[in-house]
């Protein structure tokens, strides 16, 4: 546990009612964090040994702040791992090394520039298309079925396609990682117990080997894909990236790629069926998708917080951070700062600055998949807008969570309509 730097305990009462892991925080963070950016922006929590900070403000500052704060702690097992698991993650051969997120300067600027380079704007508007088709064939296939789980049916499998081709990764393998990513958010940032985390340690271990074979089968055959660029560039100059961050490029990305923005989607059906004026107004005027994306992203984001550890003692908010402390950044509190956004519990997707949001972090790591999380959020809303514009949330549902400190997004969102009245003839029954 941390203490302050004068070695009294940082202990509150906000930091004390502070448990990420369970309701009310896990099915409505909001409220608390109002309460938190009122009474104590930023507090210490015994829960997870970690110093909150849940201003806007002052969340900016760590980001900007690159000499005093690490990024090389974002990928770190949030409950750290007992002695069985680490001679498990030796015994599965996993080597947890370096990716952009997790470095920091000046070797990640060298680095993001050199992979950076092999995402450029021209590929990723290249992928619409095929993004359109991909959605297409889902909506197919439940179009005429009245009802659907906008998750399950929809949205669990499109980002993972998506990213798959992105990576010259074959699609059959879809469910599969799709399995890995879930329970790679439980590893990194739940709160597994010592059974559960040996398990998960398999797991990952797994994924691992599949990442690696991926790897492999890439080299011996260089694709127009992303990952044949970083192998590529790895070709050229091996100290800048080795072998090793290859693997890890691999694993990071599959899964950046796609839980994050399923779970996106699935907060944006949620609040425009419970906004309904939103959801008809987008669906007279499709013109309005991307704002809405904007205000889906600041309003329910599916990264709601994330990590920095301090390498200097900082004050932040008036509060000091001792040297070595771990941060938790409440990006999800930020985007719904009063002080930056009016009205800020109001969703509005007319909101003239829901751009400023922090869902994709801040500054020098932020997101480099935006544009193509933006991309395929526009044209899922676009395709389910023109296609089922009367659908509804099936009423009595309870929207349940992952229990974990930072990706958000409901397991569930279940829908019905009147397939007779599809605006589409073909489409209905
Ligand atoms: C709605 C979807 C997404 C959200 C909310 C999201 C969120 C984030 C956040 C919070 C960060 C950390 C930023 C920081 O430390 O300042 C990040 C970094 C990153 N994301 Fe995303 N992401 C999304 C989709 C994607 C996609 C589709 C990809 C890949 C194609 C991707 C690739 C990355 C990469 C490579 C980084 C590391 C950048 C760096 O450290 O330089 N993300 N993302």
């Amino acid at each position: 546990m941390t203490t302050t730097t004068d070695g009294t305990c940082p202990f509150s009462t906000i930091g004390g009612e502070f448990n990420p892991f369970v309701d009310p925080y896990l099915s409505d963070p909001y409220e608390f964090l109002a309460r938190a950016r009122r009474e104590e922006p930023v507090f210490y929590s015994p829960e997870i040994d970690y110093w909150v900070i849940t201003r806007y403000e002052d969340i900016q500052s760590v980001f900007r702040n690159t000499q005093n704060f690490s990024a090389t702690i974002a990928l770190e097992p949030l409950t750290p791992l007992w002695p069985s698991s680490i001679e498990k993650v030796i015994e599965v051969g996993y080597v947890p090394g370096p990716v952009l997120v997790n470095e920091d300067e000046p070797l990640h600027r060298a680095r993001r520039k050199r992979i950076g380079d092999a995402f450029a704007p021209k590929r990723i508007r290249e992928l619409e298309p095929r993004i359109r088709e991909i959605v297409t064939e889902y909506l197919d296939r439940f179009v005429q079925r009245g009802h659907a789980d906008l998750v399950d049916d929809f949205v669990w499998e499109i980002p993972a396609l998506v990213i798959f081709m992105f990576m010259g990764v074959p699609d059959d393998e879809a469910g599969q990682v799709k399995q890995f990513a879930a329970r790679r958010t439980l590893f990194t940032w739940g709160r597994p117990t010592e059974e559960e985390q040996n398990q998960l340690v398999d797991e990952v271990g797994t994924y691992w080997n599949f990442c690696k074979q991926h790897v492999a089968r890439l080299q011996e055959n260089l694709g127009d894909d992303f990952m044949s660029d970083v192998i590529r560039a790895h070709q050229e100059d091996p100290d800048l990236i080795d072998e090793t961050y290859l693997y890890n490029t691999m694993l990071n990305f599959l899964f950046a790629g796609h839980e994050t923005t399923t779970n996106a989607s699935g907060n944006g059906f949620r609040t425009l069926l419970e906004n309904r004026e939103a959801w008809d107004a987008i669906c007279k005027d499709p013109s309005l998708i991307p704002n809405a994306v904007e205000e889906i992203l600041r309003y329910s984001s599916s990264v709601i917080a994330w990590r920095r550890r301090a390498t200097a003692t900082t004050t932040v908010g008036g509060v000091e951070i001792p040297e070595g402390a771990n941060v938790l950044l409440a990006t999800g509190s930020a985007n719904h700062d009063e002080n930056v956004f009016t009205d800020s519990e109001t969703f509005d997707i007319h909101r003239d600055n829901a751009n400023r949001h922090l869902a994709f972090g801040f500054g020098n790591h932020n997101c480099m998949g935006s544009p193509l999380a933006r991309l395929e959020m526009k044209v899922i809303l676009e395709e389910l807008t023109r296609r089922l514009p009367h659908i509804r949330l099936a009423e009595g549902q309870t929207f349940e969570y992952s229990a974990n400190t930072s990706f958000r997004g409901p397991d569930h969102v279940l829908v019905e309509w009147d397939a007779g009245h599809n605006p589409v003839p073909a489409d209905r029954t």
